[in-house]
């Protein structure tokens, strides 16, 4: 009657446990909202890329985008993962937590200045480079520290991905980057003119939850294709960059595994070539649940709501994108509920703040809760303070055990910068 789509997750006699921590008593500690992840999903996750890489040289960078939790990134770090950063603050934040800067790459179409300085004194292994004015202004910075700096240039291979628009880089005219046509070219000018860079890698990522095997193909086809004719202008390239986008299951989705995507990209990369790939969902999607609280039910019309104590400040994505979680009731316990549909709402001021729509779930009373799953990527790490709503804790279980990996805030953290001025 219930189904549930995370693997940790399971009910024992009618409680949601995850791994073998029973949520309900999480909840009475730390109360809701309340995001929870699994330690060993994660690191089944990492360790089944590994795997499908092995045979190759290769370097396994988690798109910290999906998760910059200290804790989610220590265990990274413990497995000898790297780290794709977007912004200094995620550079500051993988660094602190011990993630070696040689396993470092930076993309993102924005770098300031600042961002540059930072990343070149800490000796990163890659900048992705997305323009010409970035390319420019890295030689600059380079050249003011008297250092060659290694780069790739991001290329967008142009191909579509059957994913939601929002999430789709590769794709043509998006501000991602160079233009597969202008690649050649690009890499003249960065050859000639950018003496304080050494060109050593290609790097292409062409959206995300993506869940078919053909658009990774075609752009791997035709980024390979790219290194040939690079290395006629005496170009030579040693890294490729595949990027991370590879889908993960909400509902009733079929994506490729790793091992079968790898095994694919395989046929098409030369083997001279070291192979870095970006996974962020992937690594940490199911791997976490967001727990809430329902406060109140209310009937408007013939529709039913549930309204509860998390909101799109905790969870966006079904509001930025439309995108499906599973809801599930925390426990199941009770003799025989009757079961109703109803559109899972939060206390946020916008008619776009739900959770879910439309969801046939037992006629739960107030004050118990429902389990949000598949949130470990990009849910915590897009939460905001709107409405001045603080953010939820966040727990780590490992086995029988949990711990609290970011406490929760209050009133006086979402205050305390303005009462400093
Ligand atoms: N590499 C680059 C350069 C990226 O921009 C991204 C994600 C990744 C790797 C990781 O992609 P993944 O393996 O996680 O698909 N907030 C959206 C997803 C945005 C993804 C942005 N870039 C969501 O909630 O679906």
């Amino acid at each position: 009657m219930i189904n549930l789509v995370t693997p940790k997750l399971n009910y024992k006699n009618g409680l949601l446990h995850f791994e073998e921590v029973n949520l309900c008593s999480l909840v009475t500690t730390y109360s809701t909202p309340l995001y929870v992840y699994s330690r060993n999903q994660i690191v089944e996750n990492f360790l089944e890329y590994k795997k499908a890489l092995n045979k190759r040289k290769h370097l396994i960078c988690f798109a910290v985008k999906a998760n910059t939790n200290y804790q989610v990134l220590r265990i990274i770090c413990s497995l000898g993962g790297g780290a794709d950063v977007t912004s200094g603050g995620e550079l500051y934040r993988v660094i602190k937590a011990g993630i070696s800067p040689k396993k470092i790459v930076y993309a993102g179409v924005g770098k300031t200045k600042e961002e540059i300085m930072f990343a070149i004194k800490n000796g990163i292994f890659l900048f992705n480079i997305e323009s010409k004015d970035e390319a420019i202004l890295i030689n600059t910075v380079a050249k003011s520290f008297r250092k060659k700096v290694d780069v790739a240039i991001r290329v967008n291979p142009e191909v579509s991905t059957g994913a939601h628009y929002h999430i789709s880089t590769g794709e043509e005219g998006t501000k991602f980057g160079i233009p597969i046509d202008e690649l050649i070219e690009f890499a003249r000018y960065i050859l000639y003119e950018c003496k304080n860079l050494n060109l050593i890698g290609l790097h292409y990522h062409i959206g995300s939850q993506i869940c078919l095997l053909k658009p990774f193909v075609d752009a791997a086809k035709k980024v390979v294709k790219e290194i040939h004719k690079l290395s006629q202008i005496g170009v030579k390239i040693k890294y490729i960059d595949i990027g991370g986008g590879l889908g993960i299951r909400y509902k009733n989705e079929r994506p490729p595994t790793p091992q079968s995507l790898i095994l694919r990209l395989f046929e098409i990369i030369p083997e001279e070539l070291t192979i870095i790939c970006e996974p962020g969902r992937y690594i940490v999607g199911n791997a976490g649940v967001l727990i809430t609280k329902v406060l109140y039910h209310k009937k408007v019309k013939n529709k039913n709501f549930l309204i509860v104590d998390a909101s799109m400040t905790d969870l966006i994505r079904p509001a930025f994108y439309g995108a499906y979680h599973n809801i599930v009731p925390l426990s199941v316990n009770r003799e025989q509920l009757t079961m109703n549909y109803y559109d899972v709402v939060g206390p946020v001021c916008e008619t776009s703040d739900f959770l879910g729509k439309n969801r046939y779930l037992p006629d739960i009373p107030n004050g118990e809760y429902l389990v949000i799953e598949t949130v470990g990527a990009y849910g915590f790490v897009m939460s905001s303070n709107y409405n001045s709503r603080c953010r939820a804790a966040e727990i780590m279980v490992n086995g029988k055990q949990h711990y609290l990996i970011r406490e929760r805030e209050d009133y006086k953290d979402i205050t305390k910068n303005e009462y400093k001025c």
